[in-house]
């Protein structure tokens, strides 16, 4: 094993340039040259290659972001080119392996949630050899306990909680927290125990409003003049739909959700008359430097995945289980979520403290 290739894919997220730091520094010991692909998977295709050094990666521990650059649109198996005049989905998919192999590649190490890592494994089905590993904030990927980048996201949310808590007490207000997650509640159930939510809302578990407003009301009558809820951004009521900000063509997951919060608050507001504020926070928890679980963890999965290219053992994600790094077949990732089940410990953890889950 002589040269690698490695591409961010997909959302952003803290820990994304210490698993890269860590691919270039392990592949140094073993004498292996690491090429950085620009903008994930849109980079393969279009030949926008750099040769990463160790100077390269040198002061990125701590960075947020990428330095590789990344974007959640263009697979090359159906990639927006020009015909005849007209933008239409074109498989480049043997253009990315002629051009790696043409350049020497033996392996490319693809870092991605559930649609990069789809990608991936369909060039593993055509033979590129190819290693994954488990990046997302919503830590949603199926065969490993978590993807990096989620336990940064969960404080930055704990922190907003506890600024929330003590404004939210002060003005006897119901305090709403949007968080991301689409499909799995994850940050949510996990920053609301940390910051002593007393509602979650999570895509797993449709809310049943009237019982939602109930148990703020029975918080006031209680002398808890103010609550917290902590609401995913892929949540939504009992026979009702996710909240879609808009849809947006050309993407690998073509819809933008937002709004869930808002809707609550207006509901709420409605149903209990007390006053509501909603704060969406977004992007702040894709960016900033990751916490230093974060940053062991993608140097765990950036040194495994130089192990797993040397041993040969293409076709396979770096996972952690337990305490330890396995690997794990590649379709055993994606084209399912890892959603938070009904048996899941920190859900029953939360509802054994009696925070109001939505049903
Ligand atoms: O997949 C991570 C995620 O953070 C989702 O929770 C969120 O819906 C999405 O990315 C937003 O992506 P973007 O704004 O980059 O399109």
């Amino acid at each position: 094993m002589h040269k690698l290739a490695v591409l961010t894919g997909g959302g952003d997220c803290p820990g994304l340039n210490a698993v890269i730091r860590a691919i270039v520094k392990s592949g140094y010991q073993e004498g292996i040259e690491v090429i950085g692909i620009r903008d994930g998977f849109r980079g393969a295709v279009e030949e926008e290659y750099r040769l990463l050094n160790l100077s390269d990666v040198s002061g990125i521990l701590p960075r947020g972001g990428t330095l590789l650059g990344t974007t959640n649109r263009d697979n090359p198996f159906a990639y927006s080119t020009l015909v005849d005049g007209q933008i239409q989905p074109v498989d480049r998919s043997d253009d990315v392996i002629s051009q790696l192999q043409g350049i020497g590649v033996e392996a490319l190490l693809a870092i991605g949630g559930d649609g990069s890592l789809s990608i991936a494994l369909e060039f593993a089905k055509k033979g590129l050899p190819v290693i994954g590993i488990p990046k997302t904030i919503d830590n949603d990927l199926m065969a490993t306990d978590v993807t990096f980048g989620f336990q940064t996201a969960v404080s930055t949310a704990q922190d907003a909680l506890d600024r929330l808590h003590t404004t939210a007490e002060s003005h006897h207000r119901v305090m709403i927290l949007e968080v991301m997650g689409r499909y799995a509640g994850w940050i949510a159930l996990y920053a609301g125990v940390a910051g002593g939510a007393d509602v979650i809302l999570i895509p797993e578990i449709p809310y049943e409003l009237s019982r939602v407003a109930a148990a703020v009301k029975k918080r006031a009558d209680l002398g808890k003049k103010f609550s917290i809820i902590v609401v995913a951004e892929g949540a939504a009521p009992l026979g009702g739909e996710m909240v879609v900000e808009r849809k947006m063509p050309g993407r690998i997951d073509p819809i933008k959700l937002g709004g869930i919060g808002a809707k609550l608050g207006e509901d709420l507001e409605t149903l209990t008359g007390m006053e509501t504020r909603v704060t969406v926070l977004g992007h702040l928890q894709r960016g900033g430097s990751p916490n230093a679980a974060d940053r062991v963890l993608a140097t765990r999965y950036g040194v495994a995945a130089v192990e797993a290219a040397l041993d040969g053992d293409f076709g396979t994600m770096v996972a952690l289980q337990g305490q330890k790094i396995v690997r794990v077949p590649l379709a055993e990732a994606v084209n399912k979520l890892k959603k938070v089940s009904p048996d899941e410990p920190v859900l029953n953890a939360a509802r054994k403290l009696g925070i109001m889950m939505g049903d």
